[in-house]
């Protein structure tokens, strides 16, 4: 069978607010993004993929999502990311959008509507639960970013109800048991794939069925809650889930559209529940178990066996991806190779061709191809990372110095992988505009390692890849 043309791209991952700032603003921007659409090309890549770039009020960076419809005004809006598809497609570069369906901005009109009153009709688009007889939680999950009292659910004092946010306090949680939320999602998928979108990459998608809203039996924290990650992935129901969303989306029949999945929880052993062409659910996923954010790196030995396993899904017609980091990780040369002078050229192009051989559609994360390294800043007041930002709280409640806390939590910190891309050698890494501040600080190698030096190398990374 003629391969498909996700099954032949190269994808590349855009994190907008560190990728180009064109107007001094300190946040990377889609008109930035344009300025360097010929560089994307000359790297040869075939796919964009761009983190959320919907209006949000950026408590995780796009992730919490205040409407899905439109384009965050920073990033130029919908005006800049209209010009951004058509100079995009004109060049032969397709566009991916993340959507994310498992939880919303609080500050997304959805919210604000179920909110309103228990009898709203978007109530059940939310998940709303009363208080235990003693007024506590509904139960004793964690939230993931350990944000607020560490709970998955906060009380809304208007409603007298408490609602879910697995992840930040500020995120609730969808509820996809609800008609009226999934046929709203459908109807704004099907209005990006009118526009030309060219298929999603799907954040948490393992996680749209929850399980029943029961205590976790696991050891609590020292702040009496559980983070009990096994019980929220791959839920009985999630399969039915997914493929109505596809029926209704970007499988139709007049759109030439795929989607990749976030399949945390999923492994060799039931990746073809999802990606067996004949279930009609994903075109294909990526998991975790090489990139897990809290396993330092991976032996040789087991790579081996996680690569050796996933090929067989192939002989079958399923259809995987290979990747060694994205915005939520350490950066690759520094996690599985080594960043030092001498090695870190050498080891970034191991790493390379390691994704780039195997079968399954490649992703390159942005500044792998230069080499870009982890980042350690000195003060927690340089991180913004929900994960880090959270974690360092907690550990400062739980009794820990101010400085290993931050030892602690700067290891496996997704800011490495969120610093400004490196341009060149002039200020801010020629990042933003000159005397602007960027949103987060550069990486202070950057006048050794930048596109400009490393494509004026005759050993170059870029050329590499
Ligand atoms: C995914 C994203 C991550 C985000 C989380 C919650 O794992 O990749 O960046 O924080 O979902 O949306």
């Amino acid at each position: 069978m003629e391969p498909k043309w996700w099954q032949k791209a190269v994808i590349y991952e855009i994190y907008t607010k560190s990728f180009k700032d064109s107007d001094g603003d300190g946040l990377g921007d889609l008109f930035g993004v344009i300025e360097k659409l010929p560089y994307l090309k000359e790297l040869g890549i075939d796919c964009i993929w761009f983190t959320p770039i919907y209006p949000s009020p950026q408590v995780d960076n796009g992730y919490d999502v205040a409407d899905y419809e439109d384009i965050e005004p920073a990033y130029g809006g919908m005006t800049a990311f209209k010009e951004l598809l058509e100079k995009a497609h004109a060049l032969g570069i397709r566009v991916v959008m993340d959507l994310v369906l498992n939880h919303s901005s609080d500050e997304c009109r959805w919210f604000k509507e179920s909110q309103s009153s228990r009898d709203d009709p978007k109530r059940d688009w939310y998940i709303w639960r009363s208080p235990r007889e003693d007024g506590s939680e509904p139960n004793n999950w964690a939230n993931k970013f350990n944000d607020g009292s560490g709970s998955a659910w906060t009380f809304d004092e208007k409603t007298g109800e408490y609602y879910l946010h697995n992840y930040a306090v500020k995120m609730p949680e969808l509820n996809w048991e609800s008609r009226g939320l999934r046929e709203e999602v459908y109807r704004v998928i099907r209005g990006w794939l009118d526009m030309g979108v060219d298929g999603f990459r799907l954040d948490v998608i393992t996680k749209l069925k929850k399980p029943p809203f029961v205590d976790s039996p696991k050891k609590p924290n020292p702040f009496g809650y559980v983070l009990d990650n096994e019980i929220q992935s791959c839920n009985p129901g999630l399969h039915e889930i997914i493929k109505e969303l596809r029926e209704n989306t970007w499988g139709l029949p007049q759109y030439d559209a795929f989607a990749v999945g976030e399949a945390g929880g999923v492994t060799e052993k039931n990746a073809e529940e999802f990606l067996s062409p004949k279930r009609g659910e994903l075109e294909t996923l990526y998991h975790f178990q090489i990139v897990s954010r809290n396993r330092p790196t991976v032996t040789l030995k087991a790579y081996k066996e996680i690569q050796d396993n996933w090929g067989q899904i192939f002989n079958r017609g399923s259809w995987t991806t290979e990747h060694l980091s994205n915005h939520d990780q350490a950066r690759q040369v520094s996690r599985f190779g080594n960043d030092s002078s001498k090695y870190r050229k050498p080891s970034a192009k191991c790493l390379a061709m390691m994704t780039h051989v195997f079968p399954g559609t490649p992703f390159v994360y942005q500044g792998e191809e230069i080499g870009m390294t982890n980042v350690y800043f000195d003060s927690i007041d340089d991180y913004n990372d929900r994960y880090t930002l959270g974690d360092y709280a907690a550990a400062i409640r739980d009794g820990m110095t101010p400085e290993d806390a931050l030892r602690k939590v700067r290891i496996n910190s997704r800011d490495h992988a969120r610093t400004p891309m490196q341009w060149d050698a002039s200020e801010n890494a020629g990042f933003t505009v000159p005397g602007a501040r960027p949103w987060i600080k550069v990486n202070p190698n950057y006048r050794e390692i930048n596109v400009s030096s490393d494509r004026a190398s005759s050993d170059s990374l870029f050329a590499f890849y």
